[in-house]
């Protein structure tokens, strides 16, 4: 069942409800203002009738008595009527045949005001008692058939019910309509939210959804436009992987594979023109150097690899200033060979600290590696100081610096400044730094970065005791 069906079926369940309360309402009304028409009528007959009996008794006006009989007797209600005396005698009646019988009980006044009582089933009578200066002269008396006035209420009532449902039912119509555009406006958007989603659904990552409104909807719509665009990164990044990893692989395989090759055409000439050793020792060292690209990429992946599903660390209480100098005489040499000074700063005091120690020498010695690769002259400083509960580790280059639009990007996975790398021609995979970010943050500590360009940059790190 769509959407669309349900909410219109429940409008219309609703707009059903609230046009049958509606209704119930004005018929419930409109049977209230009959009974009490009815017993206006009734009190305005007696009236009438009381009238024309003062007038007999007082003034023995008896054809206004007989004319008003008469038109009551005309009536389909009334049963009979009468006006008695003081004595109880009928004096005037519906039924001529009747006039001068004694009614029992009359002889006396039977209400102090008129009055409608119900002396069996079948009856309703109005009665009123007659009295001139005070003194009882006679009885008013109609009696109703309750048969007859029921059937006039249910025409009355049935007229007014058809009355009703013809002014309902345009309305129901009308509210049909109009639960049917609600509906239809209402679930237009939901309807090209699905599509939307169906498109992102099916890869189309560029395309968005068009909804720009700030209900709940047009909010949804926003966070799958976002969802999208996330996932079209996600796409880019990992395409980039790909050729990246592609491209890191294949070019050293290709290269130990050539220089294997070469080597063994050497190795062939041994024994006939004559080998040149110093061709052999080229290829053996392009090799050498391809192997160690290769497993250098392939240990920095697996790295990624662990840091993703979750670093499981060993702990171990160590001095940081201890860590950081094996780290910096094991550079000493390569920073050396490009002539550029290297030195381990010390500025406080520092207490023991618990991490562990293999992986913080690898994020730290990351650290030392790129400020020696991305310098070319100048000075590598790495400083240790313990402040506020903290260990902070910084390096500091005299490098070439960063431009301010990647320092964003930089602890992102197989990111690379573009180009400037290229120009330099310093080689590397783009993920150091990634795992750098990653083994402080298992320690809960955090990496930050200031850079300029041309002036070098700092990288530290801060790791709580
Ligand atoms: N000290 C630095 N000075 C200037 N640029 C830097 C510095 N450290 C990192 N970068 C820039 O950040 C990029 C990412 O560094 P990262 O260490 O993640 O990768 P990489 O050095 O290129 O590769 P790998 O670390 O695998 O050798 C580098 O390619 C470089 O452009
Ligand atoms: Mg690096």
């Amino acid at each position: 069942m769509s959407l669309k069906f349900k909410i219109s079926l429940l409008v219309f369940g609703l707009l059903v409800l609230t046009i049958g309360s509606f209704a119930s309402v004005l018929i419930w009304n409109e049977k209230k203002a009959l009974y009490e028409n009815q017993k206006k009528q009734q009190m305005e007959m007696l009236g009438g009738l009381e009238e024309v009996c003062r007038a007999a008794l007082i003034i023995h006006q008896d054809l206004l008595l007989t004319n008003y009989l008469k038109r009551l007797d005309d009536s389909a209600q009334v049963v009979e009527a009468m006006c008695l005396d003081h004595t109880g005698k009928i004096i005037g009646h519906t039924n001529t045949a009747e006039i001068d019988t004694i009614v029992p009980g009359f002889d006396k006044p039977v209400t102090k005001a008129p009055e409608i009582i119900f002396p069996d089933q079948s009856t309703l009578e109005a009665r009123s008692c007659i009295l001139i200066g005070g003194q009882f002269v006679g009885t008013a008396r109609i009696l109703f058939s309750q048969s007859q006035i029921q059937a006039h209420l249910d025409k009355n009532m049935s007229a007014a019910r058809k009355r009703i449902f013809h002014l309902s039912l345009p309305i129901l119509l009308l509210g049909l309509a109009a639960a049917f555009i609600i509906t239809s406006l209402f679930i237009r958007p939901v309807n090209t939210l699905m599509n939307g989603a169906r498109t992102i659904a099916a890869g189309k990552l560029d395309q968005k959804i068009p909804i720009k409104t700030h209900d709940e909807i047009g909010v949804l719509a926003k966070e799958f436009n976002l969802m999208a665009d996330k996932l079209s990164e996600l796409d880019q990044l990992k395409q980039d992987f790909v050729s990246s990893v592609t491209h890191d692989l294949k070019s050293p395989l290709s290269t130990i594979s050539i220089s294997l090759n070469l080597l063994k055409n050497e190795i062939d000439k041994i024994a006939t023109q004559g080998a040149d050793p110093a061709k052999m020792h080229d290829y053996v060292l392009q090799s050498g150097e391809s192997a160690q690209k290769l497993s250098h990429l392939i240990f920095a992946m697996l790295d990624v690899a662990h840091i993703e599903s979750g670093l499981k660390l060993n702990l171990k209480s160590i001095n940081l200033e201890e860590l950081a100098d094996k780290i910096v005489r094991s550079f000493r040499i390569i920073a050396q060979q490009k002539n550029i000074t290297l030195d381990l700063v010390v500025n406080s005091r520092l207490s023991l600290i618990s991490v562990d120690e293999g992986k913080m020498e690898r994020a730290i010695s990351n650290l030392v590696s790129n400020a020696i690769k991305y310098t070319s002259q100048g000075s590598v400083i790495v400083e240790v100081e313990e402040k506020n509960g903290m260990q902070k580790l910084s390096v500091t280059d005299s490098g070439q610096g960063i431009p301010p639009e990647s320092l964003d990007q930089l602890f992102s996975k197989f990111y690379r400044v573009p180009d400037y790398n290229k120009k330099k021609k310093a080689e590397g995979t783009g993920l150091g730094l990634a795992i750098v970010k990653g083994i402080v943050e298992a320690h809960n500590g955090s990496v930050h970065v200031e850079s300029e360009i041309g002036k070098g940059s700092v990288f530290s790190i801060t790791i709580p005791l």
